[in-house]
């Protein structure tokens, strides 16, 4: 029984028909629960038969990597070609089990990919990180014509085998500085070929990964993409090119547009929300872009970060700034959130900010990923999350687990 006074709990029918039961969507969360040979893992699989009990419209995925040479973090799910087709198969099938629909979410990190976790990195341009980074993430190499046209290729490639897996539809990572959100920021994209120099050339390449996947899955099949408000950093994607690129990619076809913001160097899209529960009419990041999205695209639309409260979803989508409200974190400590809040409920738990205590492990900006990443492995593995779990003791059992080789490996993946 949902609560039918709610907007919330109203269906939303995607211009290809297809009918998503309510309004709100759970975000991708990367889980790192790929196995070695990046598959997806039963935990994976039973972490989102755990979530399809929650009623929710749409279960994003956590990111996807289309190539194995070019892994985001540690434990991604990895579809190059059908080697996993069965597991695929069960992972979508328990994702949908309780008439939720799920989407994959697939990405190419480019630059955005820790030191020695891949053989190099590779971007539109040569490009080194902020000095501070530098230790951490390795200056890219330029990509040239040739590669460009193969990670097209290989976005399609992934949405096909995730369509033939059973997956309801796919979403594009094109947001939190990874290789889209590369080739559309001036900052990072310096090439003065069909692939950049100007604000058109930059879009091409997702314009052309939208139209090979479009090709390969056809029409009925929804293509989201997660997409940048801004980079918030100097020189990068501003809020008018991201417009414009909303534009291009409604005339285009898609069918839902995630709005989001940031990059590792400025990571934004996570910041912690000090809002008050009962106030928070207006508790999302980035609702003040959404609105001038509105006044452009009639594309669906869906904005994630910061929502916490069952009024402060309710209002944002009264006023009409959008159609579904994204929710990240909250799912990783209370599995079943979704539900209480189609019923009318508030959420038995809150996101709220972390901390060790000690300033300098704060510092490292690890802990927000590893800490909720240990509640996905708790839920995956049948245990309850904690949702009040010590920063410090999530971070020394992390330690424990792993080795100090977390330091290196879990620093400031955001995702
Ligand atoms: C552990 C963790 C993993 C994440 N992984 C992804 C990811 O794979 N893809 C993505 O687009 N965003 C990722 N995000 C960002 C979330 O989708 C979302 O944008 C962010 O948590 C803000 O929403 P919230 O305030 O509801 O948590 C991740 C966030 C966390 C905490």
């Amino acid at each position: 029984m949902t609560n039918d006074s709610l907007l919330l709990a109203q269906p939303f029918t995607l211009k290809s028909g297809m009918i998503i039961k309510n309004r709100l969507i759970k975000a991708a969360l990367s889980e790192a629960l790929g196995n070695a040979e990046g598959g997806p893992s039963p935990a994976l699989i039973k972490l989102y038969r755990t979530w399809a009990q929650s009623d929710i419209g749409v279960l994003i995925t956590g990111n996807v990597m289309i190539d194995r040479d070019a892994l985001g973090e540690p434990g991604n799910v990895i579809i190059e070609d059908e080697r996993h087709l069965v597991f695929l198969k069960e992972w979508a099938t328990m994702a949908k089990s309780s008439g939720s629909q799920v989407w994959m979410q697939i990405n190419h990190p480019g630059k955005q990919a820790l030191r020695g976790l891949n053989k190099e990195t590779v971007s539109p341009s040569a490009v080194p990180f902020s000095p501070k980074m530098q230790a951490l993430f390795a200056t890219p190499r330029e990509l040239t014509h040739v590669e460009i046209e193969d990670i097209i290729q290989r976005f399609a490639t992934t949405a096909a085998i995730a369509q033939k897996a059973g997956f309801s539809g796919i979403q594009l990572h094109g947001a939190h500085g990874y290789l889209i959100s590369q080739f559309l920021s001036p900052h990072h994209n310096r090439r003065n070929d069909q692939w950049g120099g100007n604000p058109e050339n930059r879009r091409r390449f997702v314009l052309e990964i939208y139209k090979s996947v479009r090709a390969k899955v056809g029409a009925a099949f929804p293509i989201a993409i997660k997409l940048n408000s801004a980079d918030f950093q100097r020189g990068g994607f501003t809020e008018e090119e991201s417009l414009a690129t909303i534009q291009a990619l409604d005339e285009a076809g898609i069918d839902l547009i995630e709005i989001s913001g940031g990059t590792y160097e400025k990571p934004v899209m996570m910041q912690s929300s000090h809002t008050k529960v009962s106030t928070a009419s207006r508790e999302a990041y980035f609702l003040d872009f959404a609105k001038k999205v509105r006044q452009l695209s009639t594309v669906p639309l869906m904005v994630t970060g910061g929502f916490r409260s069952l009024n402060g979803i309710e209002s944002a989508l009264k006023a009409g700034d959008l159609d579904f409200a994204g929710l990240g974190r909250i799912f990783a400590i209370e599995p079943l959130a979704a539900k209480r809040l189609i019923n009318g409920l508030e959420t038995q738990n809150q996101v709220k900010p972390l901390t060790t205590g000690i300033k300098f492990i704060d510092d490292l900006g690890s802990l927000e990923v590893t800490w909720y990443t240990r509640q996905m492995h708790r839920i995956g593995h049948g245990i309850k999350p904690i949702p009040d779990e010590h920063g410090l003791k999530s971070f020394l059992l992390d330690i424990k687990d792993k080795g100090l080789g977390i330091l290196k490996n879990r620093q400031l993946r955001a995702s």
